[in-house]
Formats: structure tokens, C-alpha cells, sequence
């Protein structure tokens, strides 16, 4: 699998200068943190499509259900001939349960990574001939103009997967506000949200008993090693999952189970028994809190699809007229 590191900006390519700089702000404050989006180097990528196959990890399969049996109402609500605006299009495993419901006028994959692009977008020209499918390179945190080829009419963004929970409120809400300027007036929005359940459900999905969520969080140590010359001692680093009652949120951690001293581009640091490195929040909705973001980021919910169990919901959304409230 390509790499891909869903953050990063067109206008700044030179990722190993973005990471070195990261990686030494992050180490260098009181509380130790570097941004989630750095998981995804190749080893990275593989252990995180590992993970959604994982019986702990309910997100991936959960939502692919969703698809399965509401997409028959979502094409009814949505209507034919939209473009679909794919964000962080990835494998686009999910793609297909969409575009065989909806007769869209376009596929438009984004993605900051043009190889992730390429790979996914020759399977879906197989698979749909007709259907006109223009990949775009670009970061979409961002607001950007889409390709004449899209065609003028109505959009349809979708942002399956529950990736905007590995955002904080406020970038969540700035992302959601560059996507409804990005696709215009009349799009609508698809997109996955993780919802609030019992704390044991929450904790496996992030430790899983086969350890593969702990592979994930350790190998950004082993990219730090690698890529930048560090000498972090691994077997003193310990994969931690947390919930955050108060802010809604999976913390995953690395934490020091002794003192270590290590090296990281010629620069040391000290960790203490128990200190961590905060590695990804990933947020978890309610209703309420899912509509209220989506409402802030411009966004008024049209309906929510939701698995029996409640575990996961997927919301469409309808773009909210500029100078009007919802
Ligand atoms: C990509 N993202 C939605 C995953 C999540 O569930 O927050 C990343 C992940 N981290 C650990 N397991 C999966």
C-alpha cells in the first residue's frame, strides 16, 4: 500500500522537514505529543487496514453494514446525477457501496498522496467504465477548486470512516466549513461518525488482544528510529489506550515504563517512569454532539443512519445557504 499522510500540505512538500520539526516541538513540551497524522507511513498503512479487520475494532465493518442496508434511502435523499467528492479518498474500499447506488455524474477522489490516488483510481475505472472519474491531488483541509471536468451541477462529499474523530472540535469544524466551500450550494454531505458507547467496547477497539492497535502506536517510535536518527529505546515504550469521559475521546498514548534518555536529529530527551507521548484522539459523538459540529461547520443533518447496536452512525447533511441559519 502507498504511503499516505492525510494532513499534509500541497504547499509545503517537503515532508521530512515537516515531520523533523514535529517530532522536536512535540518532544520538547511538557506534555509529550506528536500529531496522529505521522502513523501513516507504509508500515503504518498496512497495520491500520489490519486493524479494521480486527473483532475488536468495530468502526470499519460497522459502517460498511450501514452502507449496506441504508444506501437504497441515502440514493433517494440524495438524488442522480450528483458529482461525488471523495475526501481522503484512501483504498476507496467503501467507494463502490456509493457509486452503485447513486448513478453519480463524476467520482473526484482527494487525497494528498497521488499515489494512494492512482492505485484506487484504476480499479474503479474498471469496474465503472462510463463514469467519468477525475482524481485530485490536493490537501483538503484547505478550501480548493474542483476540476471544470466535475461539471458545474450538485455535489455530494463523502468522508466515510469516522476520520474527522481524530480532529479536535475546532479544526473538525474548520475542515467541515473548507468541504462546504469547496462543493457550493447545493452539495450535500455523507459522512461516518463514531458514537459514544460503554467504555470496555471503546478500550478493545483501540487494544486489541492481538496487539496489532499496539504495532500501530509503537511503529511511529520505530519511524522517529528510522527516519530521524533517534535512539528510542522500544522495549521501554508501552502502548496505552484511554477514554477521555470529559472530551468524548480514545487517547492513545506511548508511555515510558522506566526512565529513558534518547536521541532524536542530534537532540535529547528525558522521559520519566509513566510520562507519555500522546500519539491520537479519537473523538466520539453523540447525536447532539454530531449535529451541533456539523451545524457549526456549515452543515444541517438531513437524516441519521444508525446500526441496530447503535455503534456508529452515518449522517447526510445539506449545505447551509451562506447569511442564513439552519
Ligand atoms: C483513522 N481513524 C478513524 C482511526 C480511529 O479509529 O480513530 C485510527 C485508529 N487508531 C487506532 N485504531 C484506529
Amino acid at each position: 500500500m502507498a504511503e499516505r499522510d492525510p494532513g499534509l500540505s500541497k504547499a509545503a512538500p517537503d515532508l521530512a522537514a515537516q515531520f523533523r520539526r514535529d517530532v522536536l516541538e512535540g518532544l520538547s513540551r511538557k506534555n509529550k505529543v506528536i500529531p496522529a497524522r505521522w502513523f501513516y507511513d507504509r508500515r503504518g498503512s498496512e497495520l491500520f487496514e489490519a486493524i479494521t479487520a480486527l473483532p475488536e475494532y468495530y468502526p470499519t465493518r460497522t459502517e460498511v453494514g450501514i452502507f449496506q442496508s441504508s444506501m437504497s434511502q441515502v440514493a433517494a435523499q440524495v438524488g442522480p446525477g450528483r458529482a461525488v467528492v471523495e475526501f481522503g479518498a484512501g483504498s476507496m474500499a467503501k467507494t463502490p457501496l456509493l457509486l452503485d447506488a447513486i448513478a453519480p455524474s463524476a467520482y473526484v477522489p482527494v487525497d494528498i498522496s497521488g499515489e494512494f490516488l492512482r492505485d484506487g483510481c484504476a480499479a474503479l475505472e474498471a469496474r465503472y467504465p462510463d463514469l467519468p472519474v477525475i482524481p485530485v491531488e490536493a490537501d483538503f483541509t484547505h478550501p480548493f477548486a474542483l476540476p471544470a471536468e466535475a461539471g458545474h451541477g450538485a455535489r455530494l462529499g463523502f468522508f466515510p470512516g469516522s476520520t474527522i474523530g481524530n480532529m479536535a472540535p475546532a479544526p473538525a469544524v474548520d475542515l467541515l466549513r473548507a468541504m462546504r466551500q469547496t462543493l457550493g450550494d447545493d452539495a450535500m454531505l455523507l459522512i461516518g461518525m463514531d458514537l459514544i458507547k460503554d467504555r470496555e467496547r471503546l478500550i478493545a477497539a483501540y487494544d486489541d488482544a492481538a496487539g496489532v492497535t499496539a504495532d500501530f502506536n509503537l511503529n511511529l517510535a520505530e519511524r522517529i528510529n528510522r527516519e530521524l536518527g533517534g535512539t528510542i529505546p522500544l522495549d521501554a515504550l508501552a502502548h496505552r489506550a484511554m477514554w477521555n469521559e470529559r472530551l468524548a475521546r480514545i487517547e492513545m498514548h506511548l508511555e515510558a515504563v522506566r526512565d529513558i534518555i534518547f536521541e532524536v536529529c542530534g537532540h535529547s530527551f528525558e522521559m520519566t517512569a509513566g510520562e507519555t507521548i500522546h500519539t491520537e484522539n479519537s473523538h466520539k459523538y453523540s447525536r447532539e454532539s454530531a449535529d451541533l459540529l456539523l451545524l457549526a461547520g456549515g452543515w444541517e443533518p438531513v437524516a441519521h443512519h444508525v446500526d441496530d447496536d447503535r455503534l456508529f452512525m452515518v449522517v447526510l447533511a445539506g449545505a447551509i445557504l451562506q447569511g442564513r441559519t439552519a
